[in-house]
């Protein structure tokens, strides 16, 4: 039997609301922490050098193999935009990032001032991007630690689908939700801790880092379970072909599950995903909320 629970999961709009809001806060919170790490300063110097990506290979690969020269190109939850500046370093034509936190908003501003690139950063809850910039974009690119902050994958791919236009990509690189069941503070972090299928969303309250310093206590935050299937229905549901699918065993969470990677018996820890908005798609999808 297959698992047949749905990651549409019924939500009225004020309990997405009540997530989402309450998920804004916490990275809002963590912004300042981020500014001041070493990490941010690197990024302005290397904008400020022409050509400068912070992609990684596996990215790199995946975006030259879509075709990114002169695409109009949307990143959904961009943070500091640093990705998406690196694709418009790749030569990309209109870009623009939307992410709901303001602080993270003002350093994409800062980063795309030090390179002198011109990407527009849109401050706005996933879930409500304008419907001025449907099928805007020849692709929608989604990277590294976003779907556990959507309380609805249904929902959400509505969004991505809409800004795609007929023909144009979706490519995704992101955690593998294998990693979901793994608890690095554990007495053995390698024994299975939570379910695959997860129904109720981790709640955590600690300030959201990248590295393993932390930063104490703060806003509480709620990250959502979604599954291999989950997202391979939300494709389906949303007429997106695969063009590409690939697990791998590289590590891009957070620091603290670096202990997974390089094991013998070797767990995935990463995907990529590319998927194609079929030519002859209708103009909108959804809503499934
Ligand atoms: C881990 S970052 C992913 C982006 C980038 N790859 C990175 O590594 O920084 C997650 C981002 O999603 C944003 N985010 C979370 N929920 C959101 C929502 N409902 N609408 C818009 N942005 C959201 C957060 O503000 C944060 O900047």
């Amino acid at each position: 039997m297959g698992n047949e629970r749905s990651s549409d999961m019924g939500l009225k709009k004020n309990e997405l609301h009540h997530y989402t809001e309450a998920n804004r806060r916490a990275w809002d919170q963590s912004a300042p922490v981020h500014r001041s790490r070493e990490r941010f300063r690197e990024l302005l110097d290397g904008f400020s050098q022409p050509g400068y990506s912070c992609l990684k290979q596996v990215e790199v690969e995946r975006l030259l193999a879509i075709g990114v020269e002169q695409k109009d190109v949307a990143q959904v939850c961009c943070n500091n935009g640093r990705e998406l500046l690196s694709i418009k370093n790749l030569g990309a034509g209109r870009c623009v990032g939307f992410d709901q936190a303001p602080g993270f908003i003002a350093q994409a501003r800062e980063l795309a001032t030090a390179g002198e690139l011109s990407c527009e950063f849109v401050k706005t809850n996933a879930y409500e991007i304008s419907h001025e910039f449907d099928q805007a974009f020849d692709l929608v690119v989604i990277t590294i630690g976003v779907f556990g902050w959507m309380p609805d994958l249904l929902g959400f791919f509505d969004v991505l689908t809409r800004l795609i236009r007929p023909g144009g990509h979706l490519f995704i690189h992101e955690q593998h939700p294998i990693t979901n069941m793994l608890e690095t503070r554990a007495t053995d972090p390698f024994a299975l801790a939570y379910s695959y299928f997860k129904p109720d969303p981790f709640v955590e309250e600690d300030v959201i880092v990248y590295d393993s310093q932390t930063a104490g206590q703060g806003e509480t935050h709620y990250w959502f379970v979604h599954t291999l299937g989950d997202l391979l229905t939300a494709c389906l549901e949303h007429e997106l072909e695969l063009v590409h699918f690939a697990e791998s065993p590289e590590n891009i969470s957070s620091e603290e599950f670096d202990i997974y990677a390089g094991q013998e018996a070797q767990l995935p820890l990463s995907y990529t995903l590319t998927a194609k908005r079929s030519p002859s798609a209708m103009t909108s999808h959804g809503p499934h909320r």
